[in-house]
């Protein structure tokens, strides 16, 4: 679970605090969690007694709404699970909705605040600000994603839920920071999510959606905090001037800029690595089953061996045999020494006189 860390220093005697509070921190961060301290600037600045969250997964972040002063937190969710159900009970002030947003949003009360971090398309996200800056013109609107890897780039939970025409040709892909292609080796849905196989142009991205619906609607403006992937929080150009400025220490970070930039490069590099040592894992999984093959062949071809040999033993033992019998048969039946030598005389005789 994402934990909000106070800086921690380590003292003389525990120097190790920072180490630890560091691993114990997933190894990419991505929940909304890490903006309470945002959040805190927009709950102290408005009036926000309920809060639309789109978008819940863990479950971990709802209740900071709710500690940050929100009365009904409707936590809308397409796929709620258990780790998700045990979050949401015991706070009265939560209330899960199962279902699909946009389409739900018209069911629930008018909110101050609507959280968007639900479906990363361009279609979904875009419906989401329609239907709020029409049917809550005053809500305040903060947005997960704007930057990359959806900014430009949709990404689809269920695109069989959305018309054909309003995706685009999907990927089991994913992008990296390293090239502009997706890759196996690069940020994947695991079976969760595809990605558009191509970012950029129209209709494609949270960010694009953003752009499009406020100047459809007109009068907002878009901050942006560079960090984990981005927060966007859509504010009224005629009565939001205090939030952009107590927003500005964040959006206006090259600091925080150039840290995303460098967590993003690394994740992405660990997931190349990743993928590469499962690569190497598979191929030596390869050789060391072709090596028991080869091996389970050369006993084999050993028994074989030892088959034939004994067979060419037996053999070899018999024909020894048998020509030692044939032996002692043609030594009993030879005629005796003196009939040889007057049988050769007689040849000799028959040589020399013709007859
Ligand atoms: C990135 S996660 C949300 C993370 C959470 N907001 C946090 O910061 O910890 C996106 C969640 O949105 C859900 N989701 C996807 N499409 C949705 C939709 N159209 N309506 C509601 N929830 C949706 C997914 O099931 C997933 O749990």
């Amino acid at each position: 679970m994402t934990r909000v860390l106070e800086p921690g220093t380590g003292t003389r005697d525990d120097p190790h605090a920072q180490a630890r509070d560091a691993r114990n921190q997933p190894l990419l961060l991505h929940s909304m969690a890490l903006f309470r301290e945002l959040f805190a600037q927009l709950f102290d600045r408005r009036p926000i007694r309920t809060v639309v969250e789109i978008g819940v997964e863990t479950g971990q972040v709802s209740a900071c709404y709710a500690e940050l002063g929100a009365e009904a937190v409707h936590c809308v969710e397409s796929a709620p699970t258990e780790e998700m159900r045990a979050a949401m009970a015991g706070h009265d002030a939560l209330h899960l909705v199962e279902g699909r947003s946009p389409q739900v949003l018209s069911q629930l009360p008018v909110a101050d605040l609507y959280v968007i971090d639900g479906d990363h398309n361009y279609a979904t996200v875009r419906a989401e600000l329609d239907w709020i800056l029409t049917h809550a013109p005053n809500a305040l609107i903060a947005l997960h994603d704007v930057l990359w890897p959806w900014s430009r780039r949709d990404l689809y939970y269920e695109p069989c839920l959305l018309p054909e025409e309003r995706t685009h040709p999907r990927t089991a892909d994913g992008p990296t920071v390293w090239h502009d292609e997706v890759t196996p080796a690069g940020f994947v849905g695991l079976g969760q999510f595809t990605v558009a196989r191509t970012a950029g142009g129209e209709r494609n991205g949270v960010l694009t959606a953003v752009e499009d619906a406020l100047a459809e609607h007109g009068g907002r403006r878009l901050e942006i905090v560079p960090a984990v992937f981005g927060l966007g929080v859509i504010l009224r150009e005629d009565t939001d001037q205090d939030l952009v400025e107590a927003l500005r220490p964040f959006t206006g970070s090259a600091l925080l800029a150039a840290l995303e930039n460098n967590r993003i490069a690394l994740y992405t590099r660990v997931l190349a690595l990743q993928h590469e040592a499962v690569a190497h894992a598979e191929e030596a999984d390869r050789q060391v089953r072709l090596l028991a093959e080869r091996h389970t062949e050369v006993e084999r071809l050993h028994r074989r061996c030892d088959e034939l040999s004994d067979r060419y033993e037996q053999e070899l033992a018999a024909l020894r045999e048998r020509n030692a019998e044939l032996r002692r048969r043609f030594d009993a039946e030879r005629p005796p020494r003196f009939v040889r030598a007057l049988l050769h005389l007689a040849r000799r005789f028959r040589r020399r006189f013709g007859r």
